[in-house]
């Protein structure tokens, strides 16, 4: 281990439902290899769940509310460091830095920001590790969408030299990495993940999520609202364009609905418009795309994975597991691997994937 750099990845989606932390071991040599040595997955409590959806809406004194979120966002980041150094039986002394995504409150990319909470420079006094943190703001500054960030991975872990292979991560927001063999590295948000899933089963069974979307399989599809859904302009704008809970959330889905729908064909709808809204975007903007991996915890959704293979039916579609990247882990990995790239002081984004009129240095560095 001693000649390797090892790095913290803490990553917090859109779902909201926890911190995924994993530590990462980078060889200095060619190959580079890339090693995930140990991961801990931290869930939120549900009032800092329900502050963190709170916020995502104009709202009295919110500057105030999201410093303290943002501090106590900080304490949950240090602890799932401590208990993932303890799984890996690792000192603190040991790791170069932590790359900490945050938790994205709002994504303004047509209006020239995002923002991340999550209190960085707290997280470094905590932790006694270098903390590089807000990704997105460079990209952004220099004209992009500051998202996804996650392709440039992909393509550095799972590009084939010959297969035509497409990468989807189903969080909160579902997203694609295009890697056709001989051609650049695409890649842009598809639409809604598991969050409009989630919003629904929270509010008519108090549950997270739909467990293997168990609950949407006994409703039936609604076709006149999965029209309407389909008819979102975000979908049909052309990449690059990235997404959130600011288009995409229950708000939203009630403009749709006349009220009678039974709530469970309404989660069947909103289970079948995921897929939709991953499979068109596979078959527009992939042509010839051979195999699909699948991670993000959307991947375990049996419900979703069955209608997304019976639309693509031309591809095999497998979990990234398969390829030796625990699809639970892989964008808490990235962000590891996008930590050591800053630390490196190497560009990370991906102008093809972003929109950015050229590559960055990614984030701030705030030192232990
Ligand atoms: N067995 C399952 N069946 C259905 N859905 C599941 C299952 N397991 C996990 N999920 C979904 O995965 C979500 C968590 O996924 P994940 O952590 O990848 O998303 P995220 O935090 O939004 O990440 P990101 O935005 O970085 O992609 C849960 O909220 C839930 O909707
Ligand atoms: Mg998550």
């Amino acid at each position: 281990m001693s000649n390797q750099a090892l790095y913290v990845g803490l990553m917090s989606g859109t779902s909201l439902d926890g911190i995924d932390a994993v530590l990462v071991a980078f060889a200095p040599h060619p190959p580079h290899s890339i090693q995930c040595l140990a991961s801990h997955y931290q869930p939120y409590r549900q009032s800092l769940k329900d502050s963190l959806l709170a916020l995502h809406h104009p709202a009295h004194d919110e500057l105030h509310q999201a410093q303290l979120i943002s501090n106590a966002l900080a304490q949950e980041y240090a602890s799932a460091t401590v208990a993932l150094l303890q799984t890996a039986h690792c000192a603190s002394s040991q790791v170069r830095a932590i790359g900490c995504h945050g938790q994205t409150i709002r994504h303004r990319p047509e209006l020239g920001y995002t923002v991340q909470l999550g209190n960085a420079a707290l997280l470094a006094e905590l932790s006694g590790i270098s903390v590089v943190s807000d990704f997105r703001s460079r990209d952004l500054a220099a004209g992009g969408q500051g998202a996804p960030l996650v392709p440039v991975f992909h393509d550095r872990v799972m590009r084939h030299p010959t297969i035509h292979r497409v990468i989807v991560n189903i969080g909160g927001i579902s997203n694609l990495t295009n890697l056709p063999p001989g051609q650049p590295t695409t890649g842009f948000d598809c639409g809604p993940g598991n969050l409009l899933m989630d919003a629904w089963i929270a509010r008519h069974h108090g549950k997270s999520y739909d467990q293997d979307g168990a609950w949407a399989t006994t409703g039936h599809v609604i076709p006149a609202l999965l029209r309407a859904l389909l008819q979102e302009p975000f979908l049909h704008t052309a990449p690059p364009k990235s997404s959130g809970r600011d288009l995409f959330n229950l708000a939203w889905l009630h403009s749709k609905l006349h009220g009678g729908e039974s709530p469970a064909d309404v989660q069947a709808s909103l289970l079948a418009y995921t897929s939709r809204t991953i499979s068109d975007a596979i078959q527009h903007y992939c042509e010839g795309v051979q195999e699909i991996y699948l991670c993000g915890g959307g991947s375990h959704n049996l419900a979703l994975v069955q209608s997304l293979q019976a639309s693509l039916g031309q591809c095999s579609i497998q979990s990234t597991d398969v390829l030796g990247m625990n699809a639970d882990y892989v964008e808490a990995i990235a962000f590891a691997w996008l930590a050591q790239q800053t630390m490196g002081g190497h560009s990370a984004n991906l102008p093809a994937a972003t929109g950015a009129r050229h590559p960055c240095i990614l984030g701030a560095i705030y030192q232990a």
